[in-house]
């Protein structure tokens, strides 16, 4: 260990040299021409681009994390209330729950917060509630939107991944400050509810490329080039309510990195209709050309698939898209799996069953990506507007 072998002479290698110079000091760092850190005079970090006292507004009429850029990192937690849990103790927990976002997400402290410095760098952290059908109910809101999604042929679902009561959306820049926040807020949520399930989804950390650069996901696809953009006409139109609630599905889609890695790159391109390279249609040459889904080949055959992803789920009918907003998760692969690997796919629209469902239903009769990807895990809440400040989040549904 320490040497790499270079013919028949034995030199130090290059972690051998780092370790050394870790261990020896600056002089020994110097030594080895790092001179960023030896002639340093400026204190740590003062040139490096911080952004762990950033902070997105907790309080306003929608609530955030929706249209908010999306972090790096999010988990999604789904509560089961306990069975004693009565409308008067609901808003109890909700107020309790909203009190400890507004303070995390400034950066402060949650009340009675174990370890208050993992609070001061929030990074950006949002806390979205979701209502499943049991608290909206509770609240008076309508339920006619909050129920299980029709159940489609390509789902195989487990009921571990399935539903809720309620929904706890946290995401931050920082996995330090989601986990903390998670912390604070099951602790806080302990005697009204217990863990149904959680979700740990991750994107590109901040700062890898330019913030406005699409995702990729696991697939090495770009993903989500076309979408509702927040702040437009068409975002306020079709995803928020009269009232600024919406819904959301999330769908938990095993992809099989295994099969897909057998793919070459054109039928891999093929199945969604865009380039790996830079998610332009085939059509086209830039990410967001316009797919020509007329377009022939010389042979006849359409240069954008019949099954292509991209296709099938591109509606005829404007009013029937969605926000999609995923992230990727990865767990450690067991046994003889070499990845667990997939997307948490999340949506926002005001109607599932007039936006979501048809799209899904295009997409459960026929989709190219279907051969490598499985639906385990579905669940769909209510999210209330935002709240004012002494106000709780669902306080508009109690008090109307
Ligand atoms: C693991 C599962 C999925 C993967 C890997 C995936 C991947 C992709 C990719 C690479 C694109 C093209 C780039 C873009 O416009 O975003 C796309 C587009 C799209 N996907 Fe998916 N997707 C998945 C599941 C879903 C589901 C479940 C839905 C909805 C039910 C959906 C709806 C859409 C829509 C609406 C578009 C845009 C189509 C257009 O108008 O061009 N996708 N997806």
């Amino acid at each position: 260990m320490g040497a790499e072998r270079s013919g028949t002479a034995t030199r130090p290698s290059r972690r051998g040299l780092l370790i050394a110079g870790a261990a020896s000091g600056l002089g020994a760092v110097a030594a080895l021409g790092i001179e960023s850190l030896a002639d340093s005079a400026s204190p740590p970090g003062a040139s490096e681009p911080l952004h762990g006292q950033e902070t997105i507004p907790f309080y306003g009429s929608h609530q955030a994390g929706i249209a908010t850029a999306p972090q790096a990192y999010a988990a999604y937690i789904a509560l089961t209330l306990r069975d004693e849990v009565d409308r008067d103790s609901v808003q109890r927990l909700l107020r309790i729950l909203t009190d400890d976002a507004a303070r995390l997400t400034q950066g402060r402290e949650a009340l009675a917060d174990t370890e208050p410095e993992l609070a001061h760098l929030p990074a950006r952290l949002t806390v979205t509630f979701g209502f499943g059908s049991r608290i909206a109910k509770l609240a008076g809101a309508s339920t006619s939107e909050v129920k299980p999604l029709p159940e489609f042929g390509i789902d195989r679902l487990e009921q571990r991944w399935c539903d809720g009561d309620l929904l706890l959306h946290i995401a931050a820049d920082d996995r330090l400050t989601v986990s903390h926040a998670q912390r604070m807020l099951l602790k806080d949520a302990r005697s009204f509810a217990t863990v149904k399930w959680t979700q740990a989804g991750f994107r590109r950390a901040r700062g890898s490329e330019a913030s406005s650069t699409t995702m990729r996901n696991l697939f090495g696809q770009i993903d989500g080039t076309s979408n509702l953009a927040p702040g437009t006409q068409e975002f306020n139109q079709l995803v928020w309510n009269k009232d600024s609630s919406t819904t959301m599905v999330l769908r938990r889609i095993r992809m099989n990195l295994e099969t897909w890695d057998e793919l070459d790159r054109p039928a891999r391109e093929f199945s969604v209709g865009r380039t790996l390279d830079n998610g332009a249609p085939l059509t086209g040459a830039l990410e967001h050309d316009e797919p020509d889904f007329r377009r022939l080949t010389v042979n006849g055959f359409a240069v954008i698939g019949d099954q292509a992803h991209i296709r099938r789920a591109r509606s005829e009918n404007p009013e029937e898209r969605i926000y999609r907003r995923a992230y990727n998760y990865d767990e450690p692969p067991t046994g003889e799996n070499i990845s667990d690997s997939g997307l948490i796919f999340v949506s926002y629209q005001k109607s599932v069953a007039k936006q979501y469902v048809p799209l899904q239903q295009r997409l459960d009769q026929l989709d190219a990506l279907n051969q490598w990807t499985t639906p385990i895990g579905s669940a769909v809440f209510l999210i209330p507007p935002g709240c004012q400040e002494h106000g709780f989040i669902g306080d508009t549904y109690f008090t109307a």
